[in-house]
């Protein structure tokens, strides 16, 4: 698009190797650090990373939008002032906007909605009929969140999907010590495995199939010998360490079957030594009831902290409707600071 307001914008795909780009790219997220007040700082080896290793199936498309300073406009000439990531999962009928992003000093011009444009043409381009994009959005009684994300999104079109949001909380180490009381006991049958970044061959398939599957699906019919090299676990892997990033994992292994029943998983940027992300937590539907769930994340954050003793602030996030995941963070002493809500857009329909 290029109406009055946005004259002169320039897009051009982010490559990794086009370092004066990528540098003003990073300058740009660092700028915005503050959108999500308490939000993680950008890590700038995550970021490059993430331009090399896209996450298991998707595909990455990275753009960013330069303005050439014409027509009056006060931006700086010929500097990125806005970028888009739109992420492919295969197979799928939708992309995904995981970042659209406008240089805070030159917001409410039209180039939010020129990127929104670009968006929808290279979606539609993939063969893809909508658009999905998470919009921060504050929590009844929580802290206050810029309403211009959700107003923006409405505006270009899109609307709030009916999933559920997922609530983003926060555990602040300095205030409060969920390993006080120490690890709860390991309840009789099962035993406790742990692994850093790189999964063990012998877990890499039954870690694949718990996360796929959230713990539904039976491990009989996956063929080992088949699986380990190209399994999600190992693609993941990839992508972790192409991000610069450690992680810990801590596993419950039913003693009877020699099965792994569960397990959690907690990783680090390189640049944030006080930040950790508590990822994926899943317990076999067959080993529910047990209070493994609690046990994984305390167990796993004892080992998080035994190498990783700067850590102080960990995030994590949960659909709203997993009551019994957000019910094991609040005992853990996680808060709840916002929403993520989805909104979606059709590609193609003017909107
Ligand atoms: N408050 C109310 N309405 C807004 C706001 C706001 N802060 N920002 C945009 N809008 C609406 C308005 O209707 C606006 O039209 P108008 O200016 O003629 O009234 C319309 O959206 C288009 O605005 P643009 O000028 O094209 O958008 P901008 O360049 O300011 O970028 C964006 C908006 C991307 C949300 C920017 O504020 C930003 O980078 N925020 C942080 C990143 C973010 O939250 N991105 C998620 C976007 S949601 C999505 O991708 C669907």
């Amino acid at each position: 698009m290029n109406d009055d307001r946005t004259h002169g914008l320039r897009f051009s795909p982010l490559a990794a190797d086009d370092e004066t780009t990528v540098v003003q790219w990073l300058r740009l997220l660092d700028d915005s650090a503050g959108d999500v007040p308490g939000a993680a700082p950008p890590c700038a080896v995550d970021m490059r990373g993430s331009l090399r290793f896209p996450p298991p199936a998707t595909k990455l498309e990275d753009w960013v939008v330069r303005h050439d300073g014409s027509d009056g406009f006060d931006g700086p000439d010929g500097r990125v002032v806005g970028a888009l990531r739109l992420a492919l999962p295969d197979g799928a009928d939708v992309a995904r906007v995981d970042q659209l992003l406008v240089a805070p000093g030159l917001r409410r011009r039209g180039i939010g909605r020129a990127l929104y444009e670009r968006a929808a043409g290279i979606a539609a381009g993939h063969g893809r009929s909508a658009l999905a994009a998470t919009v921060v959005e504050a929590l009844p009684g929580g802290p206050a969140r810029d309403a211009g994300p959700a107003a923006f999104a409405a505006a270009v079109g899109a609307s709030r999907a009916s999933m559920p949001a997922g609530v983003h909380q926060w555990l602040d180490l300095g205030t409060h010590d969920p390993l006080a009381a120490g690890v709860p006991e390991v309840p009789e049958g099962y035993s406790l495995v742990t692994w850093g970044t790189i999964t063990p061959d012998e877990y890499a398939v039954r870690v694949s199939v718990l996360e796929q599957s959230l713990g539904d699906e039976s491990f009989e019919e996956v063929d080992e010998e088949r699986e380990v090299r190209t399994s999600y676990a190992r693609e993941f892997e990839t992508m972790r360490v192409g991000r610069g990033r450690r992680a810990y994992h801590t596993g419950v292994v039913h003693e009877a079957s020699g099965r792994l029943a569960g397990y959690t998983s907690v990783s680090k940027t390189t640049g944030n030594p006080e930040y950790a992300l508590q990822g994926m937590t899943v317990v076999h539907r067959g080993h529910r009831g047990h209070r493994l769930g609690l046990l994984l994340k305390l167990a796993n954050l004892e080992y998080v902290l035994r190498h990783e003793p700067g850590v102080r602030l960990v995030e994590t996030a949960n659909a709203e409707d997993n009551q019994s995941m957000i019910a094991v963070n609040a005992a853990m002493g996680f808060v709840p600071y916002e929403r993520w809500v989805s909104w979606t857009g059709l590609v193609g329909s003017g909107g």
